[in-house]
């Protein structure tokens, strides 16, 4: 178990500067808001493969010291990156699978002989299939309700919803709504014209003073003032 100074320290190393929107420092119950249990997880988790972006949180419950990687990230060993970009919203019991969760599946047995009954931790030949899967790559403002589960080298593009206890089988393209097992896209959240637009602002690319000064803007839907606030960020020529 992490003792409680240890987990004092990692809240701490949360800490990532000033309060944006409040002004002050950002703090950890700051962090947690009026929704308790909430945390940035971009300090939380140090894998060499796995990497997740600024302001992107989770649910506490997964979070409590060292389980922090072993309930969002089961069997997170192995060279296949898990990349997950800034600004996503993580409920709870989200799960991403590893490639390196299967099995080997083309020889007579998927019983593990090496895993279980070997103490090398170099590449056994159970993993030699996951090495075919990709990299999961997840973008930015994604929101997973709870318990999600996200199979392995799958690709979530920006602004997608992903129900709650839906199961991730294919790439979900940017802002369309993905629920069920296996996971199919209900709806999009807007019009082709209008997903264009927002992929062509990425304002989570915005420095954080900017979207700290428009994220109300952000947080409704009118897309000729959101034009408007570009323009006036970036003039056109
Ligand atoms: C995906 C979600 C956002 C859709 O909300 P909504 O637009 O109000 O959805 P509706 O209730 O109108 O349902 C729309 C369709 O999606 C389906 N649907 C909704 N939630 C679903 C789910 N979790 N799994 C599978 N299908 C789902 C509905 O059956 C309906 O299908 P139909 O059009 O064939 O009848 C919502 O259902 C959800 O899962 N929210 C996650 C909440 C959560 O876990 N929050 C945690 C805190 S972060």
């Amino acid at each position: 178990m992490i003792s409680e100074q240890e987990w004092t320290e990692k809240l701490e190393e949360m800490l990532i500067g000033r309060n944006p929107i409040q002004g002050g420092m950002l703090n950890p119950s700051q962090v947690y808001g009026p929704c308790k249990g909430n945390i940035f997880i971009k300090n939380m988790i140090d894998e060499h493969n796995i990497s997740i972006g600024d302001f992107t949180y989770a649910h506490m419950e997964h979070l409590e010291g060292e389980r922090v990687l072993r309930n969002l990230v089961p069997y997170s060993f192995g060279n296949k990156q898990l990349i997950i970009g800034k600004f996503c919203s993580i409920g709870f019991g989200t799960q991403f699978i590893s490639p390196y969760a299967n099995h080997q599946m083309h020889s007579f047995t998927t019983y593990p002989f090496w895993h279980i009954f070997s103490t090398r931790d170099n590449i056994t030949p159970w993993m030699e299939d996951a090495e075919l899967k990709g990299n999961t790559v997840v973008e930015n403002d994604v929101w997973f309700g709870r318990e999600s589960m996200i199979m392995p080298g799958i690709r979530i593009g920006n602004g997608a919803v992903i129900a709650a206890r839906s199961v991730v089988t294919q790439n979900v393209p940017p802002y369309a709504i993905v629920g069920g097992n296996p996971g199919k896209i209900i709806r999009f959240r807007f019009s082709d014209e209008i997903i264009q637009e927002l992929l062509a602002v990425q304002w989570w690319n915005w420095d954080i003073d900017t979207i700290a000064r428009y994220h109300t803007v952000l947080m409704r839907g009118d897309i000729d003032q959101l034009k408007r606030i570009t323009n006036s960020l970036n003039p056109r020529l």
